[in-house]
């Protein structure tokens, strides 16, 4: 199994070779995609960027004249085999790719991206021997040892890393668009005590914010949101306001219990008094959830305020007969 799984990470280092050496031959479309995009040679370097071409046999062909046994390539995901007619042919085609590296910097996967906007955007490699997606957090061999303070940034993509890394944010990781998993949250938890996330502003974006939130803070990770202003992402953003607005949006990053109850507002009418009273009560089950008695204070004020009901009836709310011990 050991074996195995060497020789597979030798397959990807090989794949990953072949993908960046193609995007330096001659005029490549997958070269030109990434520079309109922003990226520098240094960048596409340092992540081993590349591309596959519009073939269905390249990387086959080449990793056989390797010496590589077809079989491992399918079980690596980077060839396919359709058994109706007994066909095999490389899986990502016509794409840009990004290697997916574990936290000691072994290439185990690749993300591919095509160069319009045709579906679907991204393809993954599937979980392997050597590859699953649960525990890996893509970037963290290049930004564990760039952590200080036990702060780390959460974003989605792979461009949102990229980008922040180019600009000098260099304490980020990315959970590659599917929501965060307990295993990545433990991983965190190694190397930081603080994550600050960053996702995009969509509502998917919203929505996984608030699942990696519920994670995150039951392992006892302190958690802040980001504010993108207008931007749907950290790549956009970093892009459009540069390095000094994205630290001073970090350094502005909303403590996830605000972030909560903003989000919960959003869904009632407070000009309406039976909606205020309804998100008093809603917003007092996030009170609840909270041990700190300083935040349990800080926190009821500010709901409070949104709706000009007294501090003292959500207390009540929140503790209900127990109110007078508290
Ligand atoms: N993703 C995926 N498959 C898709 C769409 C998205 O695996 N069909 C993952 C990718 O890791 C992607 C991340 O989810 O980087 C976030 O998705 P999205 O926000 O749609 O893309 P961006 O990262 O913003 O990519 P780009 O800027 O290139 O459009
Ligand atoms: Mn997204
Ligand atoms: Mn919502
Ligand atoms: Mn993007
Ligand atoms: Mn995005």
């Amino acid at each position: 199994r050991m074996e195995k799984s060497k020789k597979y990470q030798d397959i990807h280092l090989e794949a990953a070779r072949f993908y960046f050496a193609n995007l330096l031959k001659g005029k490549n479309p997958g070269y030109d995609y990434l520079r309109k995009r922003g990226l520098d040679d240094k960048t596409i370097k340092k992540f081993g960027l590349g591309f596959s071409q519009k073939s269905w046999n390249e990387l086959m062909d080449y990793l056989l004249s390797k010496g590589y046994d077809k079989q491992d390539l399918v079980q690596c995901g980077l060839v396919n085999h359709k058994s109706e007619g007994n066909k095999y042919y490389d899986r990502f085609r016509n794409r840009v790719m990004f290697p997916i590296f574990d936290y000691r910097g072994n290439v185990i996967g690749f993300g591919g991206r095509v160069l319009d906007d045709s579906l679907p955007k991204y393809l993954n490699s599937p979980d392997s021997l050597i590859f699953n997606k649960r525990y890996n957090l893509y970037g963290l061999n290049f930004s564990r040892k760039n952590i200080v303070d036990r702060t780390i940034i959460l974003v989605e993509g792979y461009m949102d890393l990229i980008s922040l890394f180019q600009y000098g944010v260099r304490n980020v990781v990315a959970t590659l668009g599917t929501a965060l998993t307990e295993q990545q949250g433990n991983l965190i938890k190694r190397y930081a005590d603080t994550a600050i996330i960053s996702y995009d502003s969509d509502e998917a974006g919203i929505k996984a914010t608030l699942r990696a939130i519920e994670i995150l803070s039951k392992i006892g990770i302190n958690v802040k949101v980001i504010n993108l202003k207008d931007c749907k992402d950290p790549d956009e953003f970093v892009r459009k306001y540069g390095l000094e607005e994205y630290k001073k949006a970090i350094g502005d990053s909303t403590h996830y219990i605000k972030f909560r109850i903003d989000h919960l507002k959003k869904s009632f009418n407070l000009q309406k008094d039976e909606e205020r009273v309804k998100f008093a009560k809603e917003a007092s089950k996030i009170i609840k959830e909270l041990k700190s008695p300083v935040e349990v204070d800080y926190y009821t004020n500010y709901i409070a305020k949104q709706i000009n009901i007294s501090t003292e009836s959500i207390k009540k709310e929140v503790y209900g007969k127990d109110y007078n011990k508290v």
